[in-house]
């Protein structure tokens, strides 16, 4: 079982560094847990979680090692850092910054060639499930990831991000069947996954773990979630 918690744009170096302290002192049982801070913050929580199990990953990573690309991180840049992975093609990188299942490719492609594990988000927006799309969907930005055993990925139904629209654990399960039929590896649940929801979420066979959002940003609730995913 991985949790991973994707703080998006929260959370600068201060806030990070009070968070991995109580992280530190926290339970989160036997899962394997990663927090995915800001660029800004990274550092910070890599020295601060250094010597716990608990990994650090970016939210998102460039394709080349260095060049002329404003506003971009490189792989060697993170793993400079010593962080542990990052985050590619989430649905809001890809709903609002242009990224494609092109860009999402290159990205997974270079960072786990330089030694990064990467999550590669993938989902179906609300339209899409309504006109019977997801499969097609799910196939389509699936084709172009990699088979790499450092390689997660994360079934996000972007009408769950952020909404409070939990995914069944029947849809959850049917996605990551799906998902696995196309490639083995890990599938992580994504979309308002709560300490409330995340046991039955994670007691779906096809389901490996979670990706969080909103709830990853309070101690509290994170660690609620990691321990529920111990008690399965
Ligand atoms: P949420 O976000 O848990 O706040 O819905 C999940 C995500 O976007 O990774």
């Amino acid at each position: 079982m991985l949790i991973a918690g994707n703080w998006k744009m929260f959370k600068g170096p201060a806030e990070t560094a009070a968070f991995c302290l109580e992280l530190r002192r926290a339970e989160v049982g036997v899962a394997d847990v990663v927090v995915c801070p800001p660029f800004v913050s990274l550092a910070t929580a890599v020295q601060l979680l250094a010597g716990t199990e608990i990994a650090v990953a970016a939210q998102n990573v460039h394709w080349d090692s260095e060049g002329a690309f404003t506003g971009e991180v490189s792989p060697t840049m993170l793993r400079e850092l010593g962080v542990y992975g990052a985050i590619v093609g989430h649905s809001e990188r890809r709903q609002f910054f242009g990224e494609t299942d092109e860009t999402v490719a290159r990205r997974a492609e270079a960072a786990l060639a330089a030694g990064l594990s990467v999550i590669a988000c993938v989902g179906e927006t609300q339209a899409e499930r309504e006109a019977g799309e997801t499969e097609e969907v799910l196939r389509r930005q699936m084709s172009v990831l990699p088979h790499d055993e450092q390689l997660v990925v994360a079934y996000e139904p972007v009408w769950a991000i952020g909404t409070g629209k939990t995914a069944t654990p029947q849809i959850a399960q049917d996605a990551h069947s799906f998902i696995k039929s196309l490639l083995d590896a890990p599938v992580l649940y994504g979309g308002s996954v709560k300490p409330d929801n995340a046991a039955e979420l994670l007691g779906q066979p096809a389901v490996d773990g979670a990706l969080v959002g909103g709830a990853s940003l309070e101690v509290d609730s994170f660690t609620a979630i990691c321990r529920a995913a111990t008690h399965l």
